[in-house]
């Protein structure tokens, strides 16, 4: 089978293990966008990994390709080269960067992380903003084919020459005749990484399509998701690539009919960074305050339980460990939102959900928005900006109690009929709200604890 795995709401939905649990029956995994801002945690063999440019079925030995919309930190890749290594998984397979990729600089870094409008946007600092911009000039930029070529010292020094003044307002440089030293100490820091990198260099669409004429699968994974989308997404609070599959498509020069389309849902929203967030429980300001494992004591998950909203968005942090793989910085989490996921659902052709961490809700009751209202106007279209709408909640109010080892185990073997009527009512609730069946149901992070069998069946006869 060939798939496009994407996200559905704001990122974090746990791709990466829904991408190493099909890449088993893959020949390529391939990644089409974004950049190290993404982190993807991968727990395999009792290892966890966590891969920041690197496809995921790097660690199963398959071939991968990063696609030419992808922002490229060589740092980053022999970083999550050596840690797959480290890890001890082999790389046997083929790995190829696309020419025509765009190279994440140190100044790209540098600006993203003094530029004012990138921290009111909260971005990640990975410099993704600024080497966009430079991708968009189309005379500011370096590709992979740049760095791979014998005139990459002069492309430095000249892009760093007319980018002089930038570099000195962003405090880069002091003065604009330092950009020359400047470009030779950039040159020396990515000149070894150049080198090492030539044997990778290639056209990723090529190689995808020859593999597609000789009927091998191929499975393509998107970096944060539908709502970060630049075009789709909630903008400005977006990031600066596309997250929806038809950017697959565009980006990596392939026939998005021939590839099914999984958006993965986790089971509740959360966002990083600033922008609307309409079922958010709590504020931000209170997540921010919270450190990775703060528990919530038996009386405050009574008060959560009984509707204190800002403990259950805390609860939900932090059995969901919902801390940044990038950035270590605290998730804001939200009541499940059908109208983000209806439209999630539509902008990218889902064909199936992939459903993760559902487990987190376990012993939490809560609700699902199924509308949006404002100044007295109801809608259940997703808004293009956020501000001043309300979710509506449907009637029902959720709850399943925490599932024992051996009921999980019991779901795993024996599929879709094997779990909690609570949660089988939640994910019938959201088939309907979304007209998009269910085909996988994460109920733990390992490989093994997930739930497939009978699930796209019998959540296909909610459709009827
Ligand atoms: P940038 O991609 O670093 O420019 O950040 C733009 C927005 O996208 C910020 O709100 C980030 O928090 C968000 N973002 C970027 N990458 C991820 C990700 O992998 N997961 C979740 N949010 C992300």
């Amino acid at each position: 089978m060939n798939a496009v795995i994407v996200g559905a709401y704001w990122g974090d939905e746990g791709k990466g293990k829904i991408v190493d649990l099909l890449a088993a029956d893959s020949d390529w995994v391939v990644r089409f966008n974004g950049g190290d801002n993404a982190g993807h945690t991968i727990v395999a063999n009792g290892k966890q990994v966590v891969l920041h440019i690197l496809p995921a079925g790097v660690i199963q030995g398959k071939n991968v390709a990063i696609g030419p919309d992808v922002f490229f930190n060589p740092k980053s890749f022999f970083s999550d080269y050596e840690s797959v290594v480290k890890a001890g998984f082999r790389i046997s397979g083929k790995i190829l960067i696309d020419e025509r990729a765009h190279v994440i600089m140190p100044y790209h870094v540098a600006l993203d992380s003094v530029s004012e409008a990138s921290g009111k946007l909260g971005t990640t600092k990975r410099g993704i903003g600024p080497v966009a911009k430079d991708k968009a000039s189309r005379t500011e930029d370096i590709t992979v084919y740049d760095l791979a070529s014998s005139s990459f010292k002069e492309k430095i020094k000249a892009v760093v020459a007319a980018k002089a003044n930038g570099l000195v307002a962003a405090k880069v440089i002091e003065k604009a005749p330092d950009a020359e030293k400047y470009a030779a100490a950039v040159y020396a820091e990515y000149s070894p990484y150049a080198e090492k990198l030539k044997q990778y260099a290639g056209s990723s669409s090529y190689a995808l399509n020859d593999a597609l004429a000789k009927g091998q699968a191929i499975l393509v994974e998107g970096a944060q998701a539908t709502l970060l989308d630049v075009v789709h997404g909630t903008r400005p609070y977006v990031t600066s690539s596309n997250c929806t599959a038809g950017g697959a498509a565009a980006n990596l020069g392939i026939d998005l009919r021939k590839f099914r389309v999984i958006a993965v849902a986790k089971a509740y929203p959360t966002r990083v960074g600033e922008g609307g967030f309409p079922t958010e429980l709590g504020s931000y300001e209170d997540a921010k305050k919270e450190k990775k494992g703060e528990m919530l004591t038996a009386a405050e998950k009574k008060k959560a339980i009984d509707g204190d909203l800002k403990l259950l968005g805390k609860w939900i942090r932090q059995d969901g460990w919902e801390f940044g793989a990038t950035t270590g910085r605290p998730r804001r989490t939200g009541y499940p939102d059908f109208v983000a996921l209806k439209y999630s659902a539509m902008v990218n052709g889902v064909d199936e959900w992939a459903i993760t961490k559902i487990d987190i809700l376990s012993g939490k009751p809560f609700r699902a928005a199924v509308a949006y209202e404002k100044d007295g106007r109801k809608t259940t279209r997703f808004p293009f900006q956020l501000n001043g709408w309300k979710p509506v909640y449907g009637k029902k109010e959720y709850f399943w109690q925490q599932m024992s080892k051996s009921e999980e185990m019991a779901a795993v073997k024996n599929g879709y009929d094997a779990l909690p009527d609570g949660m089988k009512d939640y994910i019938r609730d959201l088939v309907v709200a979304t007209r998009t069946p269910v085909s996988m149901v994460s109920i733990g992070p390992q490989r093994e604890m997930t739930v497939i069998r009978d699930v796209l069946k019998r959540t296909r006869e909610c459709l009827r």
